[in-house]
């Protein structure tokens, strides 16, 4: 009875739907706990390219079920457009995702405060789809889970008790009739929409690990963006690490047998806030533009930097990562030298870890190890021994020094392009 945990070891779109994708061809179900259609996750097989930013990557595995978690926050709007772009592109959804009863929904006012927050002089680069407002309203107690959404005398009470504590913020958008108008519109149709898929996610997990299932658990975002652990305030309202997946999905800890975690070959960041190893220049726009660093959900230039110890190490620790993934190894072909931050500088001081104060981990300076780099194109390559020596040298110097086993080593966007180097750590 595994079950894996695949987190992200930065500040996101490490590839964890790739991954996911690729592990989740040996799950019988695919979990996402967290976040919500924040989330890009690429997944590209066959010659077919999906970006999901809801349904777990597990979707496009036939076979496999798949779960929306209690943790996550679903904006109705985008269920609904992701399940039919899948149905548009015959994956069968239906009888494969359930999405958990007790979810937060989305409401289009969320959207609203999230935008006003940020355009209002005191926003870190949000997505702007209402994650940070949804899950306050939910740690405040006064939020509307997917059970409220499909009561429909529940939901219309609880939204105008929402739209009244919100109404000062509100009334800088629009007048709160309209704001409530734009709720109801089509609610019906979605109401009978979700009704299909609601479910109580954590009975049918505990069905499904007493048979022995094996489970896969996809987080969204990146351990820096982690509202406790993270680079706070720049981060996400939710919980990335590992822990979050028991939270998320209502699963006990126990449960839990191994947790990948799935870094870049160098670091990426979208938004605002500290990046100790970011780098500007030539060789941030070739691997930005070689490695298409464009965000999946809102097309932002993603910052580039290189990778940093310090920090995949603070994932290790609050992971408890077993192994992992590092994708992206291509991207960095024709980079010479390549640098690996493998501690900082602070106050004329050698630190060798990533810092919580904020004006620390805007202060660090990075000290670097560098290695000569590789060239050639690495994507038809299957074999780890079969790569460039330098690219080889690079994954064994970061595993050496991040001393957790890189399993995996990703060559390119395709399921195809992926090494699995030991198989053994993977899901125990
Ligand atoms: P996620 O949010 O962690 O799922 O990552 P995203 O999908 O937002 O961003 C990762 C991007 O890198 C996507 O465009 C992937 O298709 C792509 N990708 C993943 N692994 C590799 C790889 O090994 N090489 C290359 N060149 N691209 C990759
Ligand atoms: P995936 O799952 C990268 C970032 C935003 C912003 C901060 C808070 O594709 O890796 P939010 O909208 O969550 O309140 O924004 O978090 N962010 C992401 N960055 N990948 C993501 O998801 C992200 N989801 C949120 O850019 O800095
Ligand atoms: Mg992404």
């Amino acid at each position: 009875m595994p079950a894996l945990v695949v987190v992200g070891a930065q500040w996101g779109d490490e590839g964890k739907g790739k991954i996911v994708h690729f592990l989740g061809e040996g799950a019988d179900w695919v979990v996402r706990y967290q976040g919500g259609d924040n989330a890009g996750h690429t997944v590209v097989f066959d010659g077919q390219k999906y970006a999901l930013h809801l349904i777990p990557s597990g979707i496009l595995q036939p076979g496999v079920k798949n779960v929306i978690g209690d943790g996550v926050v679903v904006n109705p709007r985008a269920f609904v457009d992701e399940v039919k772009m899948l149905e548009k592109r015959r994956i069968k959804v239906r009888g494969r995702l359930f999405l958990s009863l007790a979810a937060h929904v989305i409401l289009p006012y969320h959207i609203y405060l999230d935008t006003l927050r940020e355009e209002g002089g005191r926003g870190i680069g949000t997505t702007k789809k209402g994650i940070g407002p949804c899950y306050e309203d939910k740690v405040a107690r006064i939020g509307i889970r997917v059970a409220d959404y499909l009561d429909a005398d529940a939901f219309r009470n609880l939204v105008r008790q929402n739209l009244k504590v919100r109404a000062a913020d509100l009334a800088r958008v629009k007048s709160l009739k309209l704001i409530e108008e734009e709720v109801f519109d089509g609610y019906e149709a979605r109401r009978r929409f979700l009704e299909g898929f609601a479910a109580d996610t954590g009975l049918l997990l505990d069905a499904a690990k007493r048979k022995g299932a094996k489970l896969l658990l996809e987080s969204a975002q990146g351990s820096m963006l982690d509202l406790d652990h993270g680079t706070y305030p720049f981060v996400t309202s939710s919980s990335p690490v590992a822990g979050g997946a028991c939270v998320g999905s209502g699963i006990g800890p126990t449960t839990i047998t191994a947790v990948n975690g799935v870094t870049k070959a160098y670091t990426t960041r979208v938004g605002l806030g500290p990046f100790p190893t970011e780098i500007e220049g030539h060789v941030a726009h070739y691997i930005r533009e070689v490695g298409h660093e464009y965000g999946t959900t809102t097309g932002r230039p993603r910052r580039i930097g290189w990778l940093d110890v310090p920090q995949l190490k603070a994932a290790i620790r609050m992971n408890g990562l077993t192994s992992f993934t590092m994708t992206k190894l291509d991207t960095l072909s024709g980079v010479h030298p390549i640098k690996v931050c493998t501690a900082y500088k602070l106050g004329g001081r050698k630190i060798l870890e990533f810092p919580i104060s904020r004006r620390a981990q805007l202060e660090v300076e990075p000290v670097y190890e560098e290695f000569p780099g590789f060239s050639g194109d690495l994507k038809g390559i299957r074999k780890f021994d079969a790569l460039p020596r330098g690219a080889r040298e690079y994954v064994l110097a970061v595993q050496k020094l991040l001393a957790v086993p890189i399993s995996i080593v990703s060559i390119g966007q395709d399921r195809d392009q992926t090494i699995v180097r030991d198989a053994r750590r993977l899901w125990s």
